[in-house]
């Protein structure tokens, strides 16, 4: 779905015009491919409390490292370092702060940590330009080179305010010769879609599973990534076990297990019958713990295997309209912080994540009235849409074999969406 607003402010007439009228103004992002696969200009890391280099020379992407700031009088430090470069940062750049989890030191570590939270997402709404900020929390042990690799790269567009904790990696890492097999539900079109591809793109055999009706794109996709279609229905009792057939046919195993098909039947609580609610709840959350269970009971998925599921921001905000389909999305996220913790995966090296998406531009949001779609689209921080690929991008990261550390995690692909936390 075009974004006529965003493709006017790219024009000069159009930014003229938009600037008297003082409306918002989004930059047009700079996504990642294959020309043009890293930020525009040099990465700067520095300590909290280190001064910033001497001159005007932008960063493409500034990383500063507060895990040590262990009270509130040390928080100084970060406005030591950084004040001085954040008009230095280039459009569409990066900030990155690297913190420790409040908690794993004492009461004042708490709370200079946990500030480290408001200070990013507040700056996160400042920077503009398309440029955005996120917290990484790291674990005593872990390794954030997974987690920066992504958040310091184009792929990461459309992800601002984000707190994401990282850990240690459980075992073992896989054997990164191996071709790996990753399954995308609901692959036919939209988000699901861009997932295989980019799942396809970064070396894995894609297994595309929609329902039958959406057979034809569904084939036509398979085929142009070189990987599998999986015609069924996700709702289906016995989809465990031909999902199993399938794979078993495909000659082995699964790594990546991606719970993307996902439904929409709103109505106003008080007009929503039971069908409605079901189907819903059925397609967006109880079919995703079946297939799970068969799969992990079944031994399909292998050691160091990855499953991403997909919430949503309603979910963690609710919205008027969407009581069926927010409970299960805040569903999807109780089911993966309870499976993650989980000491039998852990154990396995098996994590498991979820994305929440904002505002992306698919078929689902396509068919959401025009001021209601308009609204969603602007009110973030990055004053647009995402793309289905913002999303697939989050999720390849997440399922990458380097991103053994993280799990349990729920990260918004929502331009820093204002709805929810
Ligand atoms: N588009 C957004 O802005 C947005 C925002 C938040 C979350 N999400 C979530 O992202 C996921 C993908 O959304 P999208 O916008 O690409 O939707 P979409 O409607 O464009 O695509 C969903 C796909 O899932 C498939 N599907 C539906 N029911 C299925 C079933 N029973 N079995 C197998 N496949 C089934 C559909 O056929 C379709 O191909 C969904 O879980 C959605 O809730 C989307």
């Amino acid at each position: 779905m075009a974004d006529r607003y965003l493709r006017l402010t790219g024009t000069a007439p159009g930014r003229f015009l938009t600037r008297r009228l003082g409306l918002p103004q989004p930059a047009p992002l700079r996504r990642w491919s294959a020309e043009h696969p890293s930020l525009d200009g040099p990465v700067l890391r520095l300590a909290a409390g280190e001064a910033a280099p001497a001159g005007t020379q932008p960063y493409a992407a500034v990383v500063l490292d507060a895990t040590g700031i262990a009270d509130p009088a040390g928080l100084r430090a970060v406005h030591t370092s950084l004040h001085p470069l954040i008009r230095r940062i280039a459009p569409c750049g990066r900030v990155v702060v690297l913190g420790a989890r409040p908690g794993d030191g004492d009461v004042q570590q708490a709370a200079a940590q946990q500030a480290l939270e408001g200070f990013v997402r507040s700056l996160g709404k400042e920077i503009g330009r398309g440029g955005t900020v996120q917290l990484v929390r790291l674990a005593p042990g872990a390794a954030a080179d997974s987690t920066l690799g992504f958040l310091l790269s184009p792929k990461s567009a459309y992800v601002s305010g984000q707190v994401i904790e990282v850990g240690p990696a459980a075992g073992e890492q896989p054997d990164g010769d191996r071709r790996r097999t990753a399954l995308v539900t609901g692959a036919a079109r939209g988000i699901g879609a861009a997932v295989a591809a980019t799942l396809a793109r970064d070396g894995a055999h894609v297994v595309c599973l929609d329902v039958p009706r959406a057979g034809e794109a569904l084939g036509e996709l398979a085929a142009r990534l070189g990987g599998t279609a999986l015609p069924l229905d996700i709702t289906a009792p016995d989809a465990g076990e031909r999902i199993g057939a399938a794979l078993a046919e495909a000659g082995g195993g699964l790594d990546v297990l991606v719970h993307n098909a996902g439904i929409t039947r709103d109505r106003r609580f008080a007009n929503l019958d039971a069908d409605r609610w079901d189907a819903v709840l059925e397609v967006n959350l109880a079919s995703v713990l079946r297939t799970t269970e068969h799969l992990l009971e079944a031994g399909v998925l292998n050691d160091h295997g990855r499953i991403v599921a997909t919430a949503s921001i309603a979910g963690i905000a609710g919205n008027a309209g969407q009581t069926n389909y927010a409970a299960s999305k805040a569903g999807i996220i109780g089911f993966v912080r309870a499976l993650a913790a989980d000491p039998a995966l852990r154990e396995r090296g098996i994590t498991v994540n979820a994305v929440a998406p904002g505002f992306i531009e698919t078929g689902m949001t396509a068919a959401v009235p025009l001021f209601i779609r308009e609204a969603g689209r602007r009110m973030n921080s990055l004053g647009q849409g995402g793309q289905p690929v913002d999303v697939a991008e989050a999720v390849a990261w997440l399922a990458s074999a380097a991103s053994g550390g993280i799990s349990g995690q729920v990260v918004r692909v929502c331009g820093q969406s204002l709805l929810g936390a």
